[in-house]
């Protein structure tokens, strides 16, 4: 099918603003969402999304398994559909666009959303819009009452991605500086699972920390990976090596006790904050902005939140987060993106038709 046209972007909200449904396949959570503009003011609206996790389903096998979850998304989709639908309280036939997530992800999974966007938005002969799934987590603080103006720094962190990227506009992505090799969600999964606890292993990381006793907490050194390297690259794959010395250490010594296991948590976590803290002040420094944006499943975290939060108002900069329930991977995310594509003009080029990209760097989206 041929991409559209679209009218170019306007500084004023369109009379009608056009109402897009948004899908999310691109690993273990089935998405969906309709998105639209408020009228009045312009700022995007979430009328609707419903969410299916697969976390219980994978949870057996210690991580996610491709072919399932492609299965799971299939059985999900249409029931998500309807449900967000009747949250909006509005037929199918209302939506403008349907945008769905063109990659990167596992390719049988997206393929489920791709062939379900195209089929819908062939049969209501509406246009659909390929989306690229980290622009959805970069443009998510967007869907707020009280959403960041451009330009920012924007952080993503994900369970595959760790990037510091200088946003200009929609579409308009410069990356700043990447992991070169684990990313910190990654980080946290990895440790997570040395320390015994289930898939996925942040969120249950995390909550183990904060029951850790600090005093115990600080006697725990690990490393904080290019700290001080000067540029804006991490590496995380040090610290799983340093967890898994202190969990052998820990053995060797009688086993890891309960508060020597939370205490070790909360070490994870404090070490790869501290990290990602001083870069993003870095690179809010090396660009000038005073902005900074969170995006991503790692930007659910609390004590990153309030790391970044204290750190940006001692350097008098503004930091956003999207609401932890769009931090993770959700269809709100990806109707927004799609809208902004939509609105802006800037639909992109390089996806499309029932062809998927498991692998496609953001910049060339
Ligand atoms: O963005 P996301 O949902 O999926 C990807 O696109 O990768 O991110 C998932 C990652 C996983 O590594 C998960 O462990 C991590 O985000 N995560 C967290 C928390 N919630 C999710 N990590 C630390 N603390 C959390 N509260
Ligand atoms: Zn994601």
């Amino acid at each position: 099918m041929n991409t559209p046209e679209f009218p170019p972007a306007t500084a004023e909200p369109p009379l009608k603003a056009p109402l897009v449904l948004g899908v999310e396949s691109s690993c273990d959570e089935t998405g969906v969402a309709l998105v639209t503009l408020d009228p009045v003011t312009g700022v995007p609206k979430l009328l609707g999304q419903a969410l299916h996790t697969q976390v219980a389903m994978h949870a057996a096998y210690g991580g996610v398994v491709p072919e399932l979850a492609s299965r799971d998304h299939i059985r999900r989709v249409v029931p998500l559909l309807r449900q967000t639908l009747a949250e909006a309280r509005l037929e199918l036939s209302a939506v403008d666009a349907i945008a769905y997530t063109a990659g990167p992800g596992l390719a049988g999974a997206l393929l489920v959303g791709s062939a379900f966007a195209e089929a819908l938005a062939f049969a209501l002969d509406k246009p659909v819009i390929p989306v690229h799934h980290l622009e959805g987590h970069l443009l998510s603080p967007l869907l707020t009452v009280d959403p960041p103006q451009f330009p920012f720094v924007a952080l993503l962190v994900s369970g595959g991605h760790t990037q510091l990227m200088c946003v200009t506009g929609v579409g308009h992505y410069e990356l700043l500086g990447e992991t070169l090799d684990d990313a910190a969600g990654e980080a946290f999964d990895k440790s997570a699972k040395l320390l015994g606890l289930g898939y996925p292993g942040g969120p249950a990381l995390a909550a183990l920390a904060e029951t850790a006793d600090p005093s115990l907490v600080a006697e725990i050194k690990l490393p904080r990976p290019m700290l001080h390297s000067g540029d804006l690259e991490f590496s995380f794959a040090g610290l799983k090596t340093a967890v898994l010395t202190k969990v052998k250490a820990a053995e060797a010594a009688g086993g890891l006790s309960g508060t020597g296991r939370a205490a070790l948590a909360a070490a994870v976590q404090e070490a790869i904050a501290a990290v990602l803290v001083a870069k993003c002040l870095q690179a809010l420094k090396q660009t000038g902005l005073s902005r900074l944006v969170v995006a991503g499943g790692v930007g659910a975290n609390r004590y990153l939140r309030a790391s970044l939060i204290s750190a940006c108002q001692r350097r008098k900069c503004e930091v956003y987060f999207p609401d932890p329930s769009l931090c993770t991977d959700n269809g709100a995310m990806i109707a927004l993106a799609g809208l902004l594509r939509l609105t802006s003009g800037t639909l992109s080029k390089t996806a499309g038709g029932f062809s998927v990209k498991p692998r496609w760097p953001l910049m060339e989206a």
